[in-house]
């Protein structure tokens, strides 16, 4: 009997190449405040992530979300609207199986964005921070459990995860931008609570830059296959203690939303660049 983690990723593979043989070169996981992305994309083919048999559908209404496939100039990407989470109650192995669906369909580029709250020296609500590392020991590891040959190795390195010329090309686009570009370390926790002033100062220590509840599950799953990758956050709030209004999602999503329009610029700027990359 073969791993029924990577029996069910072939099926889903299956299921979306039933729609389209569309190969991508980048994918590109959408987080709160880019809900709009698909505007800047020249659509082929959009798969709701229900007509993939076993693919994990995000249990809030309305947020079930689609695959869209196609181009920014002429970069083929495989765009994310909408990601599941760990604190939904997901398998970890689900949380990451949209990303390794993503690599074994073709992308060789992972772009990972988020909504964070922001601790970093200087920082404030609405700066984007390029992720240049991660903390993952406050979160589940996805690759706990048989390895998957077929993917990647049992004990894989973590010492390069966000790829140097891929952050190289996103910094020289903030900076023809005109884009403010903060930088640092993003660490995932489990959430769904959000954390107290004292986990912000016990992170602040240990050099985190930006918290979330997202992003590194998939950064090690994709990292694990080889993939390059890159991150921006969307510092939508000031973390818990740094700033002493409470924290509450409607604001998350309101500062991510204004946010916005840079946060697009950048992120589509930077794939149209990424064809430089071999
Ligand atoms: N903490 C954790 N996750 C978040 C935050 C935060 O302050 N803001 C947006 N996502």
């Amino acid at each position: 009997m073969g791993n029924a983690v990577y029996e069910k990723l072939l099926a889903c593979k299956e299921a979306v190449r039933k729609v389209t043989d569309f190969v991508p070169d980048v994918a590109l996981i959408l987080g709160s405040g880019l809900g709009n992305y698909a505007e800047n994309i020249k659509i082929e083919c959009e798969i709701s992530y229900r007509d993939i048999p076993g693919f994990p559908v995000s249990t809030v209404p309305g947020h079930d979300g689609k695959f869209i496939f196609g181009y920014l100039d002429d970069v083929k990407i495989v765009c994310m609207k909408g990601r599941v989470h760990f604190y939904e109650g997901y398998d970890i192995t689900d949380v990451v199986l949209p990303a390794r669906l993503m690599h074994m369909l073709g992308a060789k580029i992972l772009f990972l964005t988020n909504a964070a709250g922001g601790l970093g020296k200087g920082f404030s609500a609405g700066d984007l921070m390029l992720i240049t590392d991660h903390v993952s020991i406050f979160a589940p590891n996805p690759l706990i459990g048989a390895n998957l040959d077929e993917l990647g190795p049992r004990f894989p390195d973590m010492s390069n995860v966000y790829d140097k010329d891929l952050q190289e090309i996103i910094k020289s686009v903030a900076k023809d931008n005109g884009i403010k570009l903060q930088e640092g370390v993003y660490c995932q926790l489990t959430g769904p609570s959000f954390e107290s002033p004292a986990e912000i100062r016990l992170l602040a220590g240990l050099g985190v830059s930006a918290v979330g509840m997202s992003t590194v599950n998939e950064a090690i799953a994709a990292n694990h296959m080889g993939m390059k990758i890159c991150g921006v956050s969307c510092i939508s709030n000031l973390a818990a203690g740094i700033s002493d209004v409470p924290l509450c999602h409607e604001e998350v999503q309101e500062a991510a939303d204004k946010a916005a329009p840079l946060f697009t610029k950048l992120v589509t700027e930077s794939i149209k660049r990424f064809n430089t990359i071999d």
